[in-house]
């Protein structure tokens, strides 16, 4: 069974970040959701993964490697423009053989592995089975409809008026019968091949094609309010590991991760939350549900349910909430000490500020 991870796309609803950083490689609870990705197939026990890259392929591969630091082999499969999901499998044709694979879109995180509906694709038989979720409004999804059974009967993509309310979520079982299906289909109106099309074009021929109903956590990481949810319940998980230096005046309060070369002065830190390699804290309030990447400074600050990507500088700056900030950052008290707000801010972003 081989993996086709999908890490092209366009990424424009996560704009800032998706302008400097490909959005699988924004980081949750520490590690770049692409990671995740590909922790949760190692996990399943896949260990060949083909990785769908786009204009952004040179940092994916830079952060990504050969696959080894996952236990897998990583191949990459680079696709001109993002013309849809059955696009990329349709690129992926060599590599994907006749073998059966699982498609995981690379911005998906399911916090409680995919090992259910695998076992279930491997014993079921079914031509094509799709992982489905309950949501309240699934009008930004595919949307399936099943019967008594779990077959799935029609499908619709991102729908006005869903016809049913169970979302299809990015992980996909496929058997090489979805070639044929993915060669019959024409672009859909955005002018993308759907691969909601490509399953339809299955059931309309009468394949046997089944929706496993996921109960754990899933979040589509395609929106910043996504990101910071999924955080939240990512860093929920995480254990205490203590690899920095943290000094006697120092707190660290329930699951704390100080990575390898971070330092923490005369701080407190409330858990659950990660500091990265080689980051400085000092004279700070940090967490609960804070993520800082590697290589920051704070400095009487405090920061909580945030994520701070590499590079960034917070100096005396308090009540920081529900933010992200975007790499090499810099959030700092106004020098003279006037009580404007004086701001150097990047393309297509957003500050709150208090009334
Ligand atoms: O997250 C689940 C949803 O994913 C499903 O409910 C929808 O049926 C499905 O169409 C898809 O919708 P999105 O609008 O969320 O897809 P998005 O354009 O965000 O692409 C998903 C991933 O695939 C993302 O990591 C980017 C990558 N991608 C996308 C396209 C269109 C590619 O690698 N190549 C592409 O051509």
């Amino acid at each position: 069974m081989k993996a086709l991870v999908l890490a092209g796309g366009a990424g424009t609803r996560l704009r800032p970040f998706s302008h400097s950083t490909p959005k699988q490689l924004v980081p949750v609870a520490g590690k770049p959701v692409l990671f995740h990705v590909l922790e949760t197939l190692a996990r399943a026990g896949i260990t060949e993964t083909g990785v769908v890259v786009g204009g952004a392929a040179e940092q994916v591969r830079a952060a990504v490697g050969d696959g080894s630091r996952f236990g897998m082999d990583v191949s990459y499969l680079p696709q001109d423009a993002p013309r849809g999901l059955a696009h990329a499998v349709l690129i992926a044709r060599a590599f994907l053989a006749d073998d059966d694979f699982v498609m995981f879109l690379g911005d998906n995180i399911f916090a409680d592995g995919i090992e259910e509906p695998l076992d279930r694709f491997r014993t079921g038989g079914a031509a094509a089975q799709l992982v489905v979720r309950k949501v309240a409004d699934p009008s930004q999804c595919g949307v399936a409809e099943i019967d008594a059974e779990g077959r799935v009967t029609a499908l619709q993509e991102k729908p006005e008026r869903p016809r049913s309310d169970l979302a299809v979520t990015g992980v996909y079982f496929f058997t090489p019968r979805i070639h044929e299906a993915v060669r019959g289909i024409e672009p859909s109106r955005r002018g993308e091949l759907e691969i909601t099309d490509a399953v339809q074009w299955l059931v309309s021929r009468g394949a046997d094609v089944r929706a496993h109903l996921c109960s754990g956590y899933w979040a589509d990481t395609g929106t910043l309010g996504d990101l910071l949810e999924c955080n939240k319940v990512l860093l929920e998980g995480i254990s205490p590991d203590n690899r920095g230096t943290v000094d006697a005046a120092s707190v660290l309060s329930g699951p704390v991760v100080v990575a390898a070369g971070a330092r923490v002065t005369r701080s407190l830190i409330t858990g659950p939350a990660v500091i990265g390699a080689r980051t400085v804290v000092e004279d700070s309030d940090i967490g609960p549900f804070t993520s800082i990447g590697e290589g920051c400074r704070l400095q009487g600050a405090g920061v909580e349910n945030s994520i701070l990507l590499d590079q960034v500088s917070v100096q005396g700056v308090r009540r920081i909430s529900g933010s992200i900030i975007g790499r090499a950052g810099d959030v700092r008290q106004t020098p003279d000490g006037s009580a404007v707000h004086r701001l150097l801010v990047g393309d297509d972003s957003r500050i709150d500020v208090p009334a």
